[in-house]
């Protein structure tokens, strides 16, 4: 059976430090944002298994957004940390910061939200252990997922416009 009991969600967060290196940028000496996307994908994954102790698929990006670039030879840290349980998925929040490695000066250069999805080995959702809110900025983070939820699940992809517009390209 699954373990559900609730867990606290410093007992999943994750820190991951990267390097960034030539191949990770782009034309403007800053990291690609294709490899930041990469890591954070990673960063939230290792939180959301850590909380559920199951294997998870990622289900959506949602508020990405990049506030300003990484330079090369600048180090990247990445913070995840589970935000909402529900029922078979999780949201989980990431941050990163850029450091220059020569000052440690420190500054927020790109967030996430991310939402996944439990798996068992015929593909099945499994249910998610509760999370265990202990602040008042926990049970208003959860809030505000559980809002976030409402509205992607008010709007089925199928209904919105611009996938309307998205036909199939000639030759493509
Ligand atoms: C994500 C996925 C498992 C959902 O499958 P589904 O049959 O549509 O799922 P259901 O409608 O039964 O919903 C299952 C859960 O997923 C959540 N979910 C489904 N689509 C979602 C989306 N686009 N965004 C966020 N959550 C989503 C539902 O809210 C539900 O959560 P709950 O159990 O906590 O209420 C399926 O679409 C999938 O396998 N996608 C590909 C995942 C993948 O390959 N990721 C990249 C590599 S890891």
């Amino acid at each position: 059976m699954h373990d559900l009991t609730p867990k606290s969600p410093r007992d999943s967060e994750v820190v991951m430090t990267q390097l960034i290196l030539p191949p990770d940028a782009n034309n403007l000496n800053a990291a690609f944002g294709g490899k930041v996307m990469q890591w954070i994908d990673i960063c939230g994954a290792v939180a959301a298994q850590r909380h559920c102790r199951q294997v998870v698929v990622t289900a959506s990006m949602d508020d990405l957004h990049f506030h300003a670039p990484i330079r090369v030879g600048w180090i990247a840290l990445l913070h995840s940390r589970v935000l909402a349980t529900f029922r078979t998925s999780l949201e989980v929040g990431v941050t990163v910061h850029a450091e220059n490695p020569l000052t440690g000066e420190r500054h927020l250069t790109t967030s996430a939200l991310l939402t996944f999805v439990t798996q068992d080995k015929d593909g099945k959702g499994v249910p998610v252990p509760p999370l265990l809110l202990e602040t008042d900025a926990e049970r208003d983070a959860f809030a505000e997922a559980e809002a976030r939820r409402a509205q992607r699940r008010g709007r089925g992809k199928e209904e919105q416009s611009w996938m309307k517009v998205m036909k199939p390209v000639a030759g493509a």
